[in-house]
């Protein structure tokens, strides 16, 4: 028996998260184990209603759960950045789940923006740092007026720090710090180490410690650090420019990226195009010993909630992570093997060219695991 906690969310949330349960309940049936759900009211509906994002109960209650399945939050009627970061960083900084793991793995009939590049090229995973970076969120933004003093003071802090005389015609300043610990870190590789000697052994730490070096220096100190443990694993540091370049022209080179969380942020979007898609890139946000979470990367998409047209398979993969992550290893993969299944049936939403609808793939796949 595994006790999950469900968040729908906002907009497609709810109905890709029906769908994955869907898959998950009948993995469970056809390898002997047993879901109890716990479903928890949390998103923009919520937050006009209350006030409300996220309770002390609500962590509190979220606590008591290895895992959480999340679909998806933002909604047109809040301001940008007040349900992300109130909710699913929250969820993430207070439950410490400092792997973000996001495969980039082209699925078998999916069709890549990459001319020539075949299932066998495009395979690799992204170890995303996830607590720290310029995630922090330690910052300010100033005018004049009353707050000339704190400008002064930020302008001094330029000068001396930088050299620089911001003593401009400018009123406004904005800062923002990125902060990288040695724990933090070092915690993060390691987990990129031991994932890369699980598969094919090769580690790139990606970075821009050519200009960031304070934050990234300390980085690559301690990748270098780490990787006197791990001899077997062929490593070395690539900066994130170019590896935007690589990512396209040689997706095959890598296996495990390991990156700090913005620049992690960044890449994952472009490793989702080149797997097909936002509606195929899953994620879970892990802390191996506590409360951890799997999403879908994409968001809420607004303007199609409630009409059964999202694509779950996003979803569906993000819970097959989640089964391995509650060590169902062979369930995990027979949903990935269902996933395929559909795909290469044509059981598939209107983005990828079919004409199924969330809950029939949902269903269709739940189906094909049932017959395995
Ligand atoms: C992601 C998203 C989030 C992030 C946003 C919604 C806060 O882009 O999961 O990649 O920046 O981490
Ligand atoms: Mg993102």
């Amino acid at each position: 028996m595994h006790r999950i906690a469900a968040i729908g969310g906002d907009g497609i949330g709810p109905e890709i998260i029906a769908a994955g349960r869907t898959v998950l309940d009948a993995a469970g049936e056809a390898f002997g184990f047993d879901i109890d759900w716990t479903d928890f009211d949390i998103g923009a509906e919520r937050y006009l209603a209350t006030g409300e994002l996220l309770t002390e109960e609500d962590l509190a209650e979220l606590s008591k759960f290895r895992a959480i399945y999340f679909g998806a939050i933002g909604d047109d009627r809040v301001r940008p950045g007040i349900l992300e970061k109130g909710i699913l960083l929250a969820i993430r900084f207070h439950f410490d789940q400092f792997v973000n793991l996001r495969p980039v793995k082209l699925l078998e009939g999916v069709w890549t923006p990459l001319a020539d590049k075949k299932p066998q090229d495009i395979d690799f995973v992204v170890v995303r740092e996830n607590t720290e970076d310029f995630y922090v969120g330690i910052g300010s933004r100033f005018a004049g007026g009353r707050e000339q003093a704190t400008l002064d003071v930020v302008r001094d802090l330029y000068r001396v720090k930088f050299g620089l005389d911001v003593e401009t015609d400018a009123d406004e300043i904005a800062y923002q710090i990125g902060v990288v610990t040695r724990e933090g870190s070092e915690r993060v590789i390691r987990y990129a180490f031991d994932l890369a000697r699980r598969r094919r052994g090769r580690l790139t730490s990606v970075d821009k410690a050519n200009v960031l070096s304070d934050v990234y220096g300390l980085w690559r100190d301690v990748f270098s650090h780490v990787a006197a443990d791990y001899p077997d694993v062929a490593t070395e540091f690539n900066f994130v420019d170019a590896v935007t370049m690589w990512f396209v022209k040689n997706p095959e080179w890598y296996d495990v990226v390991v990156t700090p969380n913005m620049f992690g942020d960044i890449i994952t979007d472009l490793g989702a195009m080149i797997q097909g898609g936002l509606g195929l890139a899953p994620g879970g946000n892990i802390n191996p010993e506590g409360t951890s979470m799997f999403e879908p990367i994409h968001g809420s998409a607004p303007k199609y909630r409630g009409q059964n047209v999202a694509n779950p398979l996003a979803t569906i993969w993000a819970g097959s992570m989640m089964l391995d992550h509650l060590g169902e290893h062979e369930a995990a993969a027979a949903v990935l093997a269902g996933i395929e299944q559909s795909i290469a049936a044509g059981v598939v939403t209107r983005d990828m060219g079919g004409t199924a609808t969330t809950s029939e793939v949902g269903e269709y796949i739940a189906s094909r695991i049932r017959a395995m």
